[in-house]
C-alpha cells in the first residue's frame, strides 16, 4: 500500500512537472483550417443529461413535398402540428390522425407500400416537460437520411443535409413546460450535386434512422474533445467549451486508473490543450488487447465521462506499424445493416455486436471497413470494446460532381463532423476520403475529382494527426512488364494518400479464368502500404452447383481461393476488406432468381447463415492469426 502512495505522490509530482514544463502545451490551440463547428454540437450525447425521444413517432408522407410549398411567410410543414381544430375549419393536415412509425428507423423496411420510398416523409413527437430549468436544451438527431427540416413548437430551428452524421440544435427559447411538438421532416431524395449522389450501390433507406435526445447542458457546456496518443509517451488532450462564458474556464482532465489529473483554463475561443507524459503502466490498445481508460472531463459546471484507448497507428517505411509493431490487417468490408431478412438501417447496441463478433470472433479478423459513409457511433463503440480496427468513411462515391463548390462544401463538412464524432475511437485508425471515384476519368474532370479530394485530404492532416489517410481506388490496367502482366495503381490520388487501397474484382465482373486470378502479379507503391479495399463474388446462400456457376456458392468458394492465392503471392500487402461481410439491399441488382435487389457478395447470408466462402476466408485468417 505504502508502494502505491508513493507511486501516486510521485506521479502527481511527475505530473505536476509535466504540467509545469509543458507551458507551452497550455498554448491554446484553435482549430486549423476548413470546416469550423461541429453539427451536432455536442459529442458523447450517451453522457449527457438527456431524454431520449426515440420510439413511436406519427407520421405523414409527402410524396409532392406540399408542406414545404411557401406559403404567405412560413411554409405549411409549420400547420402540420395544429392540434384541436374544430371540425368546421378546413384543415388538410392532422397529425393526431396520423399513424406512427418507430424512431429510429426507416420507413422502407417498416411500411409495405413505402418499400422502395424516396422522398419527404414529416414525423411529430409530443414532449412533455414538466419543468424547464435554467440550463440549455440542445436537440441532438444522431442521423436522418437525407435532408432534414426541424420545428419545435411550430418555430423552425434549423434544417440540415447529409444522411450518417449528427446533427444539433439549441432549442432553449424553443420549449416551454406541458406539451411541446417536434416535427422533421426527412426527404430521402439525393440529387447530382449531392453526397453521395443516387447513384449507389446500396438502397436508400429513408428516414430518422438513429437516436434523438433532447439534451440538457449547463449554460456553458463541454462540446468536443479530443484526448489520444500524440506519440507513444504524450497523451495531448484538446477540450472545447460552448455557450455563454468560455473564456477562462478551468477543465480538467483524469484518467483516474493512470493516475493522470491535469487542468488549465480555456482560451477566449473556449478550447483548451494540455499534454501528459504517457504513464509507464499504461496499456496501448490492441485487437489482441482493447483496453479501454475511463476518461473524466469537467468544468466547475459539468463532468463529462468517456471510455478511451490509447493506440498509435504508423506508416514507416511501407509498413503499417501499430503500436510500434508491424501489422497485417485480416479483414472484412460490412455496410450498415443489421442482420435478418428485413435489414433495419437502425442499428442498436445488440445488432452491431451481432455483425462485428461475427467478424472478429467467428471469422477471426482484426479489421472492418466500415462502408461506405459514418457508421453509428454505436458501431464504432463496439469496435473499441472488441477489439477491431477500423476503416472509416464518407460517402464520396463513384460520379459526384466534383466541380461543384456545394458538394466539396458539403463532403468537407460531412467529414468534419464524422472526425469530431469519433476521433476518440481507438479501434478507427484510417480516414478514407472517397471510393472509386477515378473511373474513366481524363483531363480536366481528372484534375477537379483530384482536387476535390486533395481538399479533404488537407482538412483530414489539419484536425487529426494520430490516424492515415486513404481512399478505395480503382483497380488498375494490366500493364506488360517484362513479359508479365502486372497491374500498375494508376491513380494520381495514390501519391497523396498514406495508405494506398484498391478494389479489385478480376474472376466476378471479367471472365479471367479463377486459376488465373490467383497469378495476378502487382506493382506496388514502394514507400506505403498497400490493402485491397474490396474483391468479391456474388452466391445465394443455399444454391450449390459443383460446376462453378456464378452465383453458386461453390464458385464463390473458389473465387476467394483464388484471390487468397494471389494475395499470399504478393509481397508487401499489408492487409484486405474483401467485399462484403452480409448481403445488402441494393436496387441496382435485381435478378429475378439470384439477387432480387441484393447484393449477394456477402460470405453471410441476410440471416447470418455461413456461406462456403467464409470458411475459406476464416481458415486464411486463422492461419494468419496463428490459430
Ligand atoms: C464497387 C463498390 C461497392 C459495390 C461493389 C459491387 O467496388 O465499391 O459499393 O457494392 O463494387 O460491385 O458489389
Amino acid at each position: 500500500m505504502r508502494n502505491l502512495i508513493l507511486r501516486m505522490i510521485c506521479r502527481q509530482l511527475l505530473l505536476l512537472s509535466a504540467f509545469i514544463y509543458f507551458p507551452l502545451a497550455l498554448s491554446l490551440t484553435a482549430n486549423g483550417a476548413g470546416p469550423v463547428g461541429y453539427s451536432g454540437l455536442l459529442i458523447n450525447v450517451g453522457a449527457r443529461e438527456s431524454k431520449n425521444l426515440s420510439g413511436e413517432w406519427r407520421y405523414i408522407i409527402d410524396p409532392y413535398k406540399t408542406a414545404l410549398l411557401k406559403s404567405k411567410s412560413e411554409p405549411k410543414a409549420v400547420f402540420l402540428d395544429r392540434v384541436n381544430v374544430s371540425p368546421h375549419k378546413m384543415m388538410e393536415y392532422s397529425f393526431d390522425n396520423s399513424p406512427y412509425m418507430s424512431v429510429p428507423g426507416d420507413w422502407n423496411g417498416q411500411v409495405d407500400e413505402m418499400a422502395l420510398y424516396e422522398g419527404l416523409v414529416w414525423f411529430r413527437k409530443e414532449v412533455q416537460l414538466s419543468k424547464v430549468d435554467d440550463e440549455r436544451y440542445l436537440l441532438h438527431i444522431g442521423a436522418a437520411n437525407y435532408k432534414s427540416f426541424v420545428y419545435v413548437n411550430g418555430k423552425k430551428v434549423g434544417e440540415h443535409e447529409g444522411g450518417f452524421t449528427p446533427f444539433a440544435f439549441d432549442v432553449t427559447d424553443n420549449l416551454k413546460v406541458g406539451r411541446n411538438s417536434v416535427v422533421i421532416g426527412v426527404d430521402s431524395e439525393h440529387e447530382d450535386d449531392s453526397v453521395p449522389t443516387p447513384v449507389t450501390d446500396w438502397k436508400n433507406f429513408g428516414g430518422i434512422t438513429r437516436d434523438v435526445h433532447l439534451v440538457e447542458v449547463p449554460n456553458t457546456y463541454i462540446s468536443t474533445y479530443f484526448i489520444q496518443l500524440e506519440s507513444s509517451d504524450v497523451i495531448k488532450a484538446n477540450v472545447s467549451l460552448s455557450g455563454d462564458r468560455i473564456n477562462r474556464r478551468e477543465v480538467t482532465v483524469r484518467i483516474p486508473e493512470l493516475g493522470v489529473m491535469v487542468s488549465g483554463n480555456t482560451d477566449a475561443d473556449g478550447k483548451i490543450t494540455v499534454e501528459v507524459k504517457t504513464p509507464e503502466d499504461m496499456k496501448f490498445w490492441a485487437p489482441r488487447s482493447p483496453i479501454l481508460y475511463e476518461v473524466i472531463i469537467s468544468t466547475a459546471d459539468e463532468t463529462v465521462s468517456d471510455r478511451i484507448g490509447f493506440r498509435t497507428i504508423e506508416s514507416v517505411d511501407g509498413e503499417l506499424l501499430l503500436n510500434g509493431e508491424p501489422i497485417f490487417l485480416r479483414g472484412i468490408s460490412i455496410h450498415e445493416e443489421a442482420l435478418g431478412a428485413t435489414p433495419n438501417r437502425a442499428i442498436n447496441k445488440s445488432s452491431a455486436r451481432a455483425l462485428l463478433s461475427i467478424a472478429k470472433k467467428d471469422l477471426k479478423a482484426n479489421f472492418v471497413r466500415l462502408a461506405h459513409y459514418p457508421h453509428s457511433d454505436i458501431t464504432t463503440r463496439v469496435a473499441d470494446e472488441l477489439g477491431l480496427l477500423v476503416w472509416s468513411e464518407i460517402p464520396v462515391y463513384w460520379d459526384m460532381d466534383f466541380g461543384n463548390k456545394k458538394t466539396l462544401a458539403l463532403a468537407r463538412k460531412m467529414q468534419s463532423d464524422n472526425i469530431i464524432r469519433d476521433k476518440n475511437r481507438a479501434s478507427i485508425i484510417l480516414w478514407s476520403v472517397a471510393n472509386e471515384t477515378k473511373r474513366n476519368k481524363k483531363g480536366a474532370a481528372l484534375e477537379e475529382r483530384t482536387s476535390f479530394l486533395r481538399t479533404l485530404i488537407t482538412d483530414i492532416r489539419e484536425v487529426d494527426n494520430t490516424r492515415l489517410i486513404t481512399s478505395a481506388l480503382h483497380k488498375a490496367k494490366p500493364k506488360n512488364k517484362d513479359g508479365r502482366r502486372v497491374y500498375v495503381i494508376d491513380d494520381s490520388l495514390a501519391r497523396y494518400i498514406d495508405v494506398v487501397s484498391v478494389n479489385t474484382y478480376q474472376g466476378w465482373y471479367s471472365d479471367m479464368k479463377l486459376e488465373d486470378v490467383a497469378k495476378i502479379k502487382w506493382e506496388l507503391p514502394k514507400d506505403k502500404p498497400f490493402l485491397f479495399s474490396e474483391f468479391g463474388a456474388g452466391a445465394l446462400y443455399g444454391y450449390r452447383d459443383d460446376n462453378l456457376a456464378k452465383f453458386s456458392e461453390d464458385y464463390q468458394a473458389e473465387y476467394y481461393k483464388a484471390n487468397i492465392e494471389m494475395c499470399r503471392n504478393i509481397d508487401g500487402l499489408d492487409g484486405l476488406s474483401p467485399w462484403i461481410l452480409k448481403d445488402f439491399k441494393s436496387p441496382r441488382r435485381m435478378h429475378g432468381q439470384f439477387q432480387q435487389y441484393w447484393n449477394r457478395k456477402g460470405i453471410i447470408s441476410p440471416e447470418g447463415n455461413f456461406k462456403a466462402a467464409f470458411g475459406v476466408l476464416r481458415g486464411w485468417y486463422n492461419e494468419l492469426a496463428g490459430t
